[in-house]
């Protein structure tokens, strides 16, 4: 178990497997003694190198939804899981917490009131405008399940047919510019693979309609981030929300931080923690030791 705070999930795991032999390491020194034995590693934010000097490994389960940083250094017959279903409801939350309080000035509210100003502040509803998602795993899915609650129509856009019972509208990659052309709000809930990187550029930014607002919960190499900075000086689109981004963190020079129409977060829309992933591993685990098939399984091909 390789994570920063290792106490909780490894109490989970002894719970589910009490004749296993597990340890908790938050730092490479502590993880070193285990390399050379373990044959299963939990881990969030481990260094992928690290695999490559472990020769009994069976089974990598990933602490995140996101493989980007694992996928390419697992040993082909090791399986690599990741996990699904954790993160949705947070993460949809931390969307429409967004695409609320900025339709709704929210933000210019609160300004006002640091002034003592009285005045009131009027935004457009979220109801009977589109929402456009695009990645339609379980966190898409929430995402555009909450955005019908809403009174949304909702387009989605993903690489197969999955999840296309969950929208109104359904586009394929190639489709994209059409896509984000037709919509009020742009999810972007993509893993970052080779066919995702940069598919917000500068042709599908200059198309998103006025008013428009981006929200990035996904990965940061979906939006080319250059062209971004010039799109959101020109008002289109009209607002963005960031939680990632090309590099992480985000440089302290980068214009970002300054563009008044954009609302940072620090990749923390839905935190790799015991809260909210430690039933999810304890679960894959259990499935592990009765030769059940495991959930999450990464399909190396596709990258996630
Ligand atoms: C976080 O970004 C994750 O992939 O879980």
């Amino acid at each position: 178990m390789f994570a920063s705070e290792t106490e909780s999930y490894v109490r989970a795991l002894k719970q589910v497997a009490p004749q296993a032999e597990i340890f908790g390491a938050q730092t490479l020194t502590e993880a070193e003694p285990h390399l050379e034995e373990a044959e299963i590693v939990f881990a969030w934010g481990l260094p992928p190198a690290v695999l490559a000097r472990m020769p009994r490994l069976r089974w990598v389960q990933w602490l995140g939804a996101g493989v980007d940083l694992i996928v390419r250094q697992t040993p082909e017959d090791v399986i690599l899981t990741r996990v699904v279903g954790a993160f949705s409801t947070v993460m949809s939350e931390h969307v429409f917490a967004y695409l609320l309080a900025l339709r709704r000035g929210i933000f210019e509210m609160r300004e006002l009131q640091r002034e003592h100003i009285w005045r009131r502040v009027v935004g457009p509803s979220l109801g009977g405008q589109r929402l456009g998602v695009a990645g339609l795993g379980s966190i898409g899915a929430e995402v555009a399940r909450l955005g019908r609650a809403f009174g949304m129509e909702v387009w989605g856009l993903s690489r197969t047919d999955r999840g296309r019972d969950v929208c109104d509208r359904h586009f394929l990659p190639s489709a994209m510019r059409e896509f984000a052309a037709g919509v009020d709000a742009l999810v972007l809930v993509l893993p970052a693979t080779p066919e995702t990187t940069g598919i917000v550029d500068a042709e599908v930014l200059s198309g998103m309609r006025e008013g428009s607002i981006l929200v990035n919960v996904g990965r940061g190499n979906a939006i080319v981030e250059r062209d971004l900075i010039a799109a959101l000086r020109q008002g289109r689109p009209a607002m963005t929300q960031l939680d990632v981004f090309e590099r992480e963190p985000l440089p302290p020079e980068s214009p970002l931080w300054d563009l008044p129409n954009c609302y940072i977060s620090s990749h923390c829309s839905g935190p790799s923690e015991p809260r909210l992933v430690q039933a999810f591993a304890s679960e894959n685990l259990r499935r592990y030791l009765h030769g059940e098939p495991l959930v999450g399984i990464v399909d190396r091909e596709r990258g996630y």
